[in-house]
């Protein structure tokens, strides 16, 4: 299904007013979102760094934030820098709160999107060989994909990252307990060449006070024709979150299986549109 912005948009959330409240930056999650709410009929509230331009710059409360929009809105779709928030902020009112990433928590629709670009081209998503690649102690979208994972059966994720950015224990061991088998490597040199999908992050900037720290491990581990040639194979995909920033180089772009410029972006607006459809339609 190809859907054009100058389709007829659907009816399916008509009269229905949804409020994007994005307190970090986004502009996939962000604009993918408000498509889709659009797309579906649907009108939008949509603010972005609300510390600098809402109440909460005068020191309102999260809480009391919640309770406003639940006056005017169907559904909040809600992105924050610290981890737990999206909790809090569900709790205090009885409108479906949507989780778009908070702090180094979760990005479950993200996962969502990933799992389905995986699913279309593997029709599964049982027994397959994943390869996880970057920041995976803060990076969001790598936790929500993992648990997703481990809802499924005979799965086996070989994790890369700098040693100071490996998977927190006490959540791979959760993992490990729901049956993914998740085995770390240190290096690029140990990618098997059976893998179905590698998944790509970027090493989280924001998530450093040493900026020097920064600097040492970002871009440690970086997609290249040569490594593609040396550990891919014929069938698996690319992946990336994005933003991607030096570490996929972009003469991988053009290779036929790299899915992060097009199907996972495409899917992400897709998923979106089916989920709110489920919430509100
Ligand atoms: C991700 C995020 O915000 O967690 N991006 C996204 O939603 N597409 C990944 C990232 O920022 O690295």
């Amino acid at each position: 299904m190809r859907i054009s912005p100058f389709e007829k948009t659907s009816k399916v959330l008509k009269g229905k007013l949804v409020t994007l409240l994005f307190f970090e930056p986004s502009s996939r999650t962000f604009s993918s979102f408000a498509a889709a709410v659009k797309k579906l009929g649907g009108m939008t509230i949509e603010y972005q760094n609300p510390t600098q331009t809402s109440s909460s710059i005068k020191g309102e409360t999260l809480e009391d934030t919640m309770r406003v929009f639940e006056n005017y809105s169907d559904a909040v779709i809600m992105r924050h820098f610290e981890k737990g928030t999206l909790q809090r902020a569900a709790n205090a009112v009885s409108i479906p709160v949507i989780n778009a990433g908070d702090g180094i928590g979760e990005h479950p629709t993200q996962a969502l999107l990933d799992a389905y670009t995986i699913y279309k081209k593997t029709k599964s998503l049982s027994g397959l060989t994943g390869l996880m690649v970057g920041d995976l102690l803060n990076g969001r979208t790598v936790h929500s994909l993992l648990k997703l994972f481990s809802l499924y059966k005979n799965n086996t994720i070989y994790l890369l990252s700098p040693k100071q950015l490996k998977l927190e224990d006490a959540f791979k061991k959760e993992i490990e307990k729901r049956g993914v088998r998740l085995i770390e490597i240190a290096s690029q040199k140990d990618i098997p060449v059976t893998t179905d999908f590698w998944y790509w992050t970027r090493v989280q900037k924001e998530r450093f006070t040493d900026i020097k720290e920064y600097e040492r491990l970002k871009n440690i581990f970086v997609v290249t024709p040569e490594l593609l040639k040396e550990k891919g194979n014929k069938k698996m995909i690319l992946m990336h979150p994005l933003p991607r920033v030096g570490d996929i180089d972009v003469r991988v772009d053009a290779d036929s299986r790299s899915v992060y410029l097009s199907d996972q972006v495409k899917n992400g607006l897709y998923i979106r549109m089916a989920l709110l459809s489920m919430i509100l339609g």
